[in-house]
């Protein structure tokens, strides 16, 4: 199931495949995650009030889903700024390229992992807001 955010945000929720023994979810990329899979991390151990991200991509799309545990993710495109509730390894979040995420409220335990569609680059990465504001036009998100 494919839920839209905003423009460049979709959440996308893997089937997930369970029988007696438990579950499973396989993601597969351009299958069910609409790129090619170039790198896998997960974000673990991380301390209470911490907040990860708090940057943007020029090219890069990513999925999140926390495997274990919860935690917040405000996505924001410029112009509007949505919070979402990662608390399901049913569920992840597909940002597009050009969004600013900021990571935090993580529970004890969580483990989020991120799959990415090109290797780490720090090219890539928009760290500053003003910049990211001014390359996609918008004022500053409400
Ligand atoms: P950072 O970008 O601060 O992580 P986040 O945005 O998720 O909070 O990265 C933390 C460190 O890990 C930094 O030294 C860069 C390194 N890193 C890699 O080497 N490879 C990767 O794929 C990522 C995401 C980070």
């Amino acid at each position: 199931m494919r839920r839209l955010i905003f423009e460049n945000c979709h959440i996308l929720e893997q089937p997930v495949v369970g029988d007696d023994r438990g579950k499973l979810v396989a993601v597969e990329g351009q299958r069910s995650v609409p790129f090619d899979i170039a790198r896998v991390y997960y974000i673990f151990g991380t301390e209470p009030g911490a907040e990860r991200g708090v940057h943007a991509h020029r090219d890069l799309h990513q999925w999140a889903t926390c495997v274990s545990g919860s935690c917040v993710l405000t996505v924001d495109n410029g112009r509007e700024r949505h919070e979402v509730t990662l608390d399901s390894p049913e569920k992840g979040l597909h940002i597009r390229p050009m969004i600013w995420r900021k990571m935090r409220n993580f529970s004890e335990g969580a483990v989020l992992l991120v799959l990415a569609s090109a290797a780490y680059d720090q090219a890539d990465y928009i760290r500053n807001y003003g910049t990211f504001l001014s390359l996609t036009g918008g004022g500053a998100a409400k």
